[in-house]
């Protein structure tokens, strides 16, 4: 098994410029909202056996984007922490959580791997499309199991950056879908999620899967954010060149113009029990 730690871009965004991580930071934010992801993320939270008055720890919590759905969870009573190594994402989720004045929510700095809590703190801890992007999974979900009490759940989304993409020329498909190939630290995380929880002892591990599905690039802006705003930054990282990009984007529009676009991809997610 491998034990080495690594990470893809996500893990060197305190070393980028702020206009990229702002760029990231918005996909997040639709990325929240969007069906699939959220479908995943609310069949985890209601699974984690967690109530009013109950803690729960966020590993990766980026921008705090699940704040509203905890707050929901465990009330005024109970004990919200995130944890992630993005400045920048921990101070926007330290504002939201001032704005949805919720003074039981804690945001620190840290790394998911190498968690700076005590043993059997939190009654329950998951973590939402990190998995993909820092690992190995092994090495995060035991720290999200050594602090959470016996008996705990622990809760898991992630996705395969495969989309089953309408395009006039597959070539143009298969150049987009090859990005993610190259550049995500676990490609094939999301189908082997019961794996990775029974890796660290974990027992009754479901696995739920949620599709991602639109026949118009505007139907949410989940889709924009992710496959038009962020072109630029994949053709300056190398992963795709740049006519070929533009060949895909003007194509996308062309066939979203005219009724005949469609796109695709699986979310997954998984609870076990402590
Ligand atoms: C795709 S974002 C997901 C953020 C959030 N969970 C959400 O759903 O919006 C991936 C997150 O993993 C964080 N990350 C990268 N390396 C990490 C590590 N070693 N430990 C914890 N989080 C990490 C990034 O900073 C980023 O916030």
């Amino acid at each position: 098994m491998d034990t080495q730690w690594g990470s893809d871009f996500f893990g060197t965004l305190n070393e980028l410029p702020p206009e990229p991580v702002a760029g990231v930071s918005s996909v997040l934010e639709a990325a929240a909202s969007f069906p699939a992801f959220k479908e995943a993320r609310q069949w985890v939270l209601s699974n984690l056996g967690v109530s009013e008055g109950s803690s729960i720890l966020e590993g990766g919590c980026g921008n705090g984007v699940a704040l509203a759905e905890l707050l929901e969870l465990v009330g005024a009573s109970g004990k919200i922490v995130g944890i992630d190594p993005t400045k920048p994402f921990i101070e926007a989720a330290r504002g939201r959580a001032r704005q949805l004045d919720a003074p039981n929510a804690r945001y620190d700095l840290g790394d998911l791997r190498q968690l700076p809590y005590p043993d059997k703190e939190f009654d329950a801890a998951f973590c939402d499309k990190v998995l993909i992007h820092a690992g190995p999974a092994a090495a995060a979900l035991g720290e999200l199991a050594r602090v959470t009490k016996p008996r705990s759940r622990i809760g898991v989304i992630d996705w395969m950056p495969f989309f089953v993409l309408s395009a006039t020329r597959p070539v143009l498909a298969e150049a987009f879908n090859t990005i993610f190939r190259k550049a995500v630290y676990d490609y094939n995380v999301s189908a082997n999620l019961a794996r990775h929880l029974h890796s660290v002892g974990l027992s009754g591990v479901r696995v739920k899967g949620f599709l991602a599905h639109t026949d118009n690039l505007d139907a949410h802006p989940f889709w924009r954010a992710f496959i038009v705003q962020q072109a630029p930054m994949f053709v300056h990282a190398g992963l795709i060149d740049e006519s070929t990009s533009h060949e895909l984007l003007s194509d996308l529009e062309r066939l979203n113009a005219k009724g005949e676009f469609s796109a695709s991809f699986i979310v997954q997610a998984a609870v076990g029990t402590r």
